[in-house]
């Protein structure tokens, strides 16, 4: 019999008064897995995306190479995202592909990282119905893997999925997926603890990193020749309050801004730590985007209490405004979950006002799905699935609406792009996205790759633009 422990809102609740411990790592060096091949698979969010930039610096460091052929692989990693069922149905039904895999070729390494394997009750199941997996770790010993990778190859089994959650590590090693854009963690963990969400449990206890720190990658990252850098957080806007000496986002934002890297980016923003100072600094710096993610979740007051957001509809409009007011020309999108335990009609209507009088530049929307061991797991839910989905449907055609119709109104303008790369679909045009974060396709030269380009709109889809490079004429 194997002990499950579900996540634990109690228990958690008390690590915020544990001390946060700030250390460095280094990489571990061996020549055990030179030449040979790593397939990594990542799901889930931005922050695993960085995860993943982590691992594959340990990786690199250990002399492999990576594939996107799972039968080249002498090393499988896949990073794993728990937010929702269907996350964790993906990783299960990939398993399964491996399970085939290792029964070849036994001496194949298979890990399994992110957020499912720091949830106990998952890192025992993967233990006992998948025992072909090699190593199990979490979101707190990413730094571990080289260490975890060496054992593996003599043979042992290693589940390895630490429970610090004060921890802040200095001295990582990325190897960034882009030469361009860099995302930059500002704050780890999360503790909100809206009642629907595991990444509270995932993630351990909100934690900063110190400023200093964070300027000194970003100066680094500008040197590099870098364009832009994403400030990434679970809550962005939390920054700075574990230190309790009055450092907050606004003073960090506003650094970062003075660094003159050209462009500057940050998710998540939740409304309830949103200042009014930290509206005055993102429409004061002009390399500071004017683009925030806000997520509402749901229009009805009600609703907003049972999921424990700490704002109330009004609020939340009214943080809307004033940011539409002081910050020119500022893009919004949002998060909405439908079909909360409880949710009526009449809750959902609430829902759809928001959308018709925010008019959001964007919006992911999701059906609540239950997890285990979060407040909302066990509250009354009687709303049929069908109904759930109706729901869903109604709101995503009011968002495409509203975004084709934000779209639509850049038509004719010219607007800065930050080009990424060649258009995936046409070789002769290349992509990137506007100040307000909306992807163009664009007619314009390769050499244009790296740069940030005039570009006049040309024609607008719900999910992105037609343009073509504006060349200024030098009098
Ligand atoms: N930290 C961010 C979001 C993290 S998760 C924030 O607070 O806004 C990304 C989104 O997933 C959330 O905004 C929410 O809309 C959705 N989500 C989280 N838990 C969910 C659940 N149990 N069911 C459905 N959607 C969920
Ligand atoms: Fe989850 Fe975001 Fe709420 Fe934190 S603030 S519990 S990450 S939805
Ligand atoms: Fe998923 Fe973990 Fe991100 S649960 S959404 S990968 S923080």
């Amino acid at each position: 019999m194997i002990s499950v422990k579900l996540p634990d809102l109690k228990e958690a609740k008390k690590r915020t008064k544990e001390k946060v411990e700030y250390s460095s790592v280094s990489l571990i060096s061996s020549d055990k897995f030179i030449g040979k091949h790593y397939f990594l698979r990542t799901y889930g969010c931005q922050m695993n995306e960085h995860d993943s930039e982590e691992m594959k610096g340990i990786l690199e460091h250990l002399g492999m190479i990576p594939t996107d052929d799972l039968l080249l692989a002498d090393v499988i990693v896949l990073n794993t995202c728990a937010i929702r069922e269907n996350a964790h149905d993906k990783v299960f039904g990939y398993l399964g592909r491996i399970k085939h895999l290792k029964k070849e070729r036994p001496d194949v390494i298979v890990a399994i990282g992110g957020c499912m394997s720091q949830e106990p009750r998952i890192a025992e199941e993967i233990k006992s119905r998948h025992p072909y997996v090699n190593i199990v770790f979490g979101t707190h010993n990413i730094h571990e893997l080289g260490k975890l990778l060496l054992d593996a190859s003599v043979g042992n089994q290693d589940i390895e999925v630490s429970s610090i959650e004060g921890s802040v590590y200095e001295g990582i090693t990325y190897q960034r997926d882009s030469s361009i854009t860099a995302w930059v963690n500002i704050i780890y963990g999360c503790d909100k603890f809206c009642t629907y969400c595991i990444v509270p449990y995932t993630r351990g206890k909100e934690r900063s990193r110190k400023l200093e720190e964070i300027i000194q990658e970003v100066n680094l990252l500008k040197q590099q020749g870098y364009q832009e850098v994403t400030l990434l957080g679970q809550n962005v806007n939390a920054y700075g309050k574990d230190f309790q000496d009055g450092t907050d986002f606004a003073m960090l934002l506003e650094a970062v801004a003075k660094t003159n890297i050209p462009r500057i980016r940050f998710v998540t923003s939740h409304p309830w730590d949103f200042t009014d100072e930290m509206i005055r600094i993102i429409s004061l710096y002009s390399n500071v985007m004017p683009y925030i993610h806000l997520p509402v979740q749901s229009g009805s007051s009600r609703i907003l209490k049972l999921m424990g957001r700490r704002y109330t509809k009004e609020e939340y409009l009214s943080l809307f405004w004033k940011m539409k007011e002081r910050i020119p020309g500022v893009a919004i999108t949002t998060d909405i979950i439908v079909g909360f335990p409880g949710e009526t009609e009449e809750d959902f209507l609430e829902t759809l006002d928001v959308v018709e009088t925010c008019k959001f530049d964007g919006a992911y929307t999701f059906i609540f799905s239950p997890r285990v061991g979060t407040p909302a797991a066990l509250m009354k839910d009687d709303t049929p699935k069908e109904e759930k989905e109706r729901r869903l449907q109604r709101l995503n055609e009011r968002v495409n609406f509203y975004s084709k119709q934000n779209n639509e109104k850049l038509v004719g303008k010219t607007v800065p792009v930050l080009i990424l790369g060649v258009s995936e679909k046409d070789s002769s045009r290349v992509y990137g996205y506007t100040d307000t974060m909306k992807l163009v396709n664009v007619e314009a030269g390769h050499d244009t790759i790296g740069k940030i380009i005039d570009v006049l709109i040309l024609d607008a889809k719900s999910f992105s633009l037609d343009g073509k490079e504006v060349i200024s004429e030098k009098v």
